[in-house]
């Protein structure tokens, strides 16, 4: 299977994106599993799984073989098994999952629905592969002010680009009520939409500017492509709009999630 389009820029070491992205992304699995509520016995599966950052949260609370996990980008299928002995992971795509209809009592998407080509399928999948009154969940960050490290970058771009494709411009689902607007229209019952707050700490600016330099995502891959003139000035402005840090910071980031149920 070709990784999709989606996945085009996720084809890259665990190692990597846990440094850009994962460090976000593992305290958000947490608070994330909470709002779903997935308990002990319960079966889950983790769609757009990545290295397994949501998949390991899983599997420390409902045990590694209550847990499987799938992703387009080859890489992170490996990575996330390896990191994750017992859990069953397979390549596969959120519009069509490589699962039987009625498995899983919970079915979660941790920042994925946004990469994914066509999300209302999607969710018919997540949908047809749970169980009647399983739990459905998908988290997106909020990119009008709650992601961070992501609204300082872009605002960075478009100040010496404006036509560079900001996250909250290109990408869907960052908004207050979309991503539960999605969940209805699919069909789910008991639809809620709430925020979730993470954050993560920087030794120093030039930690959270080799993030970027590793190509991961809409983000990385835009500085990668640039001259080496233009990174430069990139940097230069992130730097500023991050507070011009001598040392050490925080950044907080809002992620937007709803869940619902499958219908009887
Ligand atoms: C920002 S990462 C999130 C990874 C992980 N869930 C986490 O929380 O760290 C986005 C993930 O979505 C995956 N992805 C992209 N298109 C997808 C699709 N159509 N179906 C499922 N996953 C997709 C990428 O390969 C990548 O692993």
């Amino acid at each position: 299977m070709e990784p999709t389009e989606g996945a085009r820029t996720f084809l890259t070491s665990g190692d990597a994106y846990d440094s850009f992205m994962g460090r976000y992304s593992k305290p958000l699995a947490s608070v994330f599993i909470d709002l779903v509520g997935a308990v002990p016995g319960a079966r889950a599966l983790d769609v757009g799984c990545g290295p397994g950052a949501l998949t390991q949260a899983l599997a420390a609370r409902l045990g590694t073989h209550a847990v499987n996990s799938c992703d387009p980008s080859p890489p992170f299928v490996a990575e996330c098994a390896a990191r994750n002995p017992g859990v069953e992971v397979r390549q596969g795509r959120a519009e069509e999952l490589p699962y039987e209809s009625g498995t899983f009592d919970a079915v979660l998407a941790q920042l994925v629905l946004h990469f994914v080509s066509e999300p209302k399928t999607a969710i018919a999948e997540m949908t047809r592969v749970a169980k009647p009154g399983g739990v459905l969940a998908a988290s997106v960050w909020d990119f009008r002010r709650g992601m961070e490290m992501l609204r300082a970058f872009w605002d960075a771009a478009i100040t010496l680009d404006p036509l560079a494709p900001d996250e909250l411009r290109v990408m869907r689902f960052g908004r207050p009520g979309e991503l539960a607007e999605l969940f209805e229209e699919g069909g789910l019952d008991d639809v809620l939409e709430e925020e979730l707050i993470v954050a993560s700490d920087y030794a120093d600016f030039d930690e959270l500017w080799r993030g970027f330099q590793a190509g991961i995502g809409p983000a990385g891959n835009y500085v990668v492509t640039l001259r080496e003139d233009r990174q430069e000035a990139l940097r230069d402005e992130l730097y500023r709009r991050v507070g011009s840090p001598a040392g050490g910071f925080t950044l907080q980031a809002v992620a937007r999630v709803a869940r619902g149920t499958r219908p009887y």
